[in-house]
């Protein structure tokens, strides 16, 4: 089998890649063409998939050991499989979030980021599958860290080489209107340490950082059902953009890689 990928604009990092038939077990061939695309692209667009949880899973693992979904909003999920993590506006039951934390909760997602630097154990790729996609608005946006990286003058690459970031989940919650955490929340979401400047296994340069706006943007228009976005984490941040939250269901879960331990 051979994927087709399709890019836009000079120096792409996001492609849409047609070819890959998702009605069955993804075979080793494809899949390390797909590897091979999301190294030369970090972000790959898969259009209708089909996929449902379970397969959405059992592809997400030939990535690598999943992160499991933490439950910071009491017992009841709404996703049963523990490798699902809830990204769409939507309660245990299904119904649309009012007002309230978990609403205030999602908000930090519209502020640039990477999934999952506020842990010790990075995130590698994330794959994010449409289950329902509002009319309008709600694209997510990418940059490209490397570009950030390059675009940095020397002084400045010199100034950052040995620069270590904190990176505190509750930071960007308050950024964007969360309330203070409480004592069980900063106990169960501590600050992380990471390197700024990292190198890839490429051997290319990338920023770590999130909540900072740098580099190359480019949306991913969400088309229909099925849609399924994979990313690479450490040379890439990304954004939601806003849509009509309390009128239209967005439904999205995304499963995330562990990063290789070395
Ligand atoms: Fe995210």
């Amino acid at each position: 089998m051979r994927l087709t990928c399709t890019t836009a604009g000079p120096a792409p990092f996001v492609a849409e890649v047609a070819g890959v038939d998702f009605s069955h077990p993804v075979d080793a061939t494809t899949f390390a063409e797909i590897r091979a695309a999301l190294d030369r692209y970090a972000v790959c667009v898969f259009r209708n998939t089909g996929l449902d949880d379970a397969r959405h899973i059992a592809f997400s693992r030939l990535f690598g050991t999943l992160e499991r979904a933490p439950s910071l909003f009491g017992s009841k999920r709404r996703c049963a499989h523990p490798e699902l993590f809830d990204a769409s506006n939507l309660d245990a039951n299904g119904a649309i979030l009012g007002e309230g934390r978990r609403r205030l909760y999602n908000k930090g997602n519209a502020l640039w980021h990477t999934d999952s630097s506020f842990n010790p154990h990075r995130a590698s790729y994330s794959l994010l599958l449409a289950h329902e996609v509002p009319p309008a608005g709600a694209d997510t946006e990418f940059a490209d860290m490397r570009a950030a990286y390059r675009a940095l003058p020397r002084s400045m690459r010199e100034k950052i080489e040995d620069l270590v970031c904190e990176h505190w989940l509750w930071h960007s919650r308050m950024l964007a209107g969360y309330p203070p955490p409480t004592e069980a929340e900063r106990a169960a979401k501590p600050p992380a340490y990471h390197k700024l400047v990292q190198t890839l296994a490429s051997g290319e340069r990338t920023l770590y950082l999130a909540r900072h706006a740098t580099g190359v943007v480019r949306a991913v228009r969400w088309h229909q059902p099925g849609d399924l976005v994979i990313w690479d984490n450490r040379c890439t941040m990304h954004r939601a953009t806003p849509f009509e939250d309390t009128v239209y269901r967005r439904d999205m879960r995304r499963t995330t890689v562990l990063e290789p331990l070395p």
